[in-house]
């Protein structure tokens, strides 16, 4: 799908559809009252008739309409004009493709980039459109026998402004809607593959493609590697798993070799099935989801190399399988972790912050200015945030606003929960330094609490995206977030960087 930019009006207006918003109740807006008069009125006639209200997330399709040079003109319900804000103005444009899918259109003109929407400006409003347009005609059927009929046919997407005073601005927004969009694509396709095919060696294999077509440098140690790292955590999860583990190392360099990365440290844990401490069968399928981390860490790399970003960034990704066997970790094992810390495993299904302490520690060699994990770490963040927010817990209050900040920025939302030491005791082991669970109440923090003692040497934050990685149900896949927040992020910190 390609994007173009253009300051004009919807008169005379050529190509297979024109999309115009509409608001509550029946008020046209200002590109719409435009084409209205140039069509003598034949647009609020039909509105007059009751076709339509405005309403959100309504749509009406018009054909042949008089005056016109374009095949469609395509009006979308906004709701109410003074309650016009991010979510309202996200829902219209989703609206928009939706219905444009639904028609012939190869081509189409948007006339709602051009509306104001309350606190956010243009380039924000084009680099949404972007994304939303993108993620529209996102498919997966690689692992069917026939690709999917009915493609999408729309191609070429103009978003209109208002005038040129941001143009700039939103030439740039295109691009990084792109690599945003790109980026989640990689990051949903690895989640959505099934975990027969997205082994441990699969990943790895992936990120080592990735190094061929972008510039990135990545390296990949085996078990014996770990092994001599002392790595007991992450090897006493895969040591119940046919698959070998697998520790990906990409590294993307913007800026000069001694400006400190930023190391994003992803949970890829290519299925968890509790090991010996199983989980229920319901649904338990979706445990494939369980290394969205690793594929948001691998999203956000492609996303950064695509807009070739100055600023140096190491992605993290231990790999492994959870799996029960002859041979796994039993509750109450006690292993040692590669910081020298001991840790009593009251439950194996707590895996993911045993194989993300050994590569928290790993991080440490990069002196990082901050670190970052990403992990879909705990079902008690699904019960608390649900699935509209991500996770954050951190040691460096300046880093979680930075992540907040940039999560508002792309409306992919993130919310704080406290790290403080009055949680720690729950972690108390009579056996070694710590136990590998705190119980159930607080589980989201306690696993904050558990990771950060492992975080000590650097700035770091943490986000459980449990709730947030993939959809269930009828709709039931990979979301690829938090790829947009992750970037957004680093683009803002690039650009403080060169300031
Ligand atoms: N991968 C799961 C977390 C998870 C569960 C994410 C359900 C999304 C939906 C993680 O490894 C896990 O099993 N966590 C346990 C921790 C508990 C044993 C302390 C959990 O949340 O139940
Ligand atoms: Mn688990
Ligand atoms: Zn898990």
């Amino acid at each position: 799908m390609d994007f173009g930019i253009k300051v004009g009006t919807p008169v005379k207006q050529r190509g297979d559809c024109i999309i115009m918003g509409v608001f509550e109740s029946r008020k046209l807006t200002d590109p719409a009252k435009i084409l209205d008069k140039a069509t003598d009125e034949y647009i609020s006639g039909i509105l007059r008739q009751g076709d339509m209200e405005g309403k959100a997330n309504t749509t009406l399709l018009l054909h042949n309409v008089p005056n016109t040079l374009c095949k469609r003109v395509l009006l979308i319900g906004l709701g109410k004009e003074q309650e016009f804000g991010d979510k309202a103005y996200l829902d219209a444009i989703r609206a928009a493709f939706n219905a444009l899918h639904k028609t012939g259109s190869v081509d189409a003109t948007f006339f709602l980039t051009d509306v104001p929407v309350k606190e956010k400006d243009d380039a924000w409003k084009i680099s949404q459109a972007v994304i939303i347009g993108i993620q529209s005609i996102y498919r997966f059927d690689s692992l069917k026998s026939k690709s999917e009929e009915n493609k999408p046919r729309l191609r070429k997407i103009t978003l209109n402004i208002a005038d040129n005073s941001q143009l700039g601005a939103c030439k740039e927004a295109i691009q990084q809607g792109q690599a945003i969009a790109h980026g989640i694509n990689v990051a949903k396709d690895l989640g959505n593959l099934a975990a027969n095919v997205c082994t441990p060696t699969y990943l790895a294999k992936q990120a080592k493609n990735m190094a061929k077509t972008h510039k990135l440098k990545v390296s990949v140690l085996a078990q014996k590697d770990m092994e001599k790292l002392g790595m007991g955590a992450l090897l006493s999860v895969a040591q119940g798993s046919r698959q070998p583990a697998k520790l990906i190392v990409a590294e993307y360099q913007g800026r000069a070799k001694m400006e400190k990365p930023v190391v994003l440290v992803g949970k890829g844990v290519t299925f968890d099935t509790g090991g010996i401490s199983l989980k229920p069968a319901a649904n338990m399928d979706e445990m494939k989801y369980d290394m969205c981390g690793a594929a948001s860490v691998l999203g956000t790399l492609t996303a950064i190399a695509e807009l070739k970003l100055p600023i140096n960034i190491v992605g993290i990704i231990p790999a492994t399988e959870n799996m029960p066997d002859g041979n796994a970790t039993k509750p109450g094992d006690v292993v040692t972790s590669m910081s020298g810390q001991t840790i009593e495993v009251l439950n194996t299904d707590a895996e993911g912050r045993l194989i993300l302490c050994d590569a928290l520690t790993y991080a440490e060699r990069y002196k990082p200015d901050a670190v970052i994990d990403i992990a879909t770490l705990t079902g008690a963040c699904v019960i608390a945030l649900g699935h509209v927010a991500t996770g954050l817990i951190s040691n460096n209050n300046e880093l979680a606003q930075e992540l907040l900040h940039a999560a508002d920025d792309v409306n992919d939302r993130a919310w704080q929960m406290p790290l403080w030491d009055d949680y720690q005791d729950l972690l108390k082991s009579n056996f070694a330094d710590m136990a590998n669970i705190g119980g159930r109440a607080a589980g989201t923090i306690t696993a904050g609490c558990f990771l950060s003692r492992f975080t000590k040497k650097y700035r770091w934050a943490h986000l459980d995206i449990a709730g947030t990685a993939w959809n269930s149900g009828k709709e039931k896949g990979s979301t690829g977030r938090p790829v947009p927040l992750l970037t957004q992020f680093l683009i803002a910190r690039a650009n403080a960087a060169s300031e």
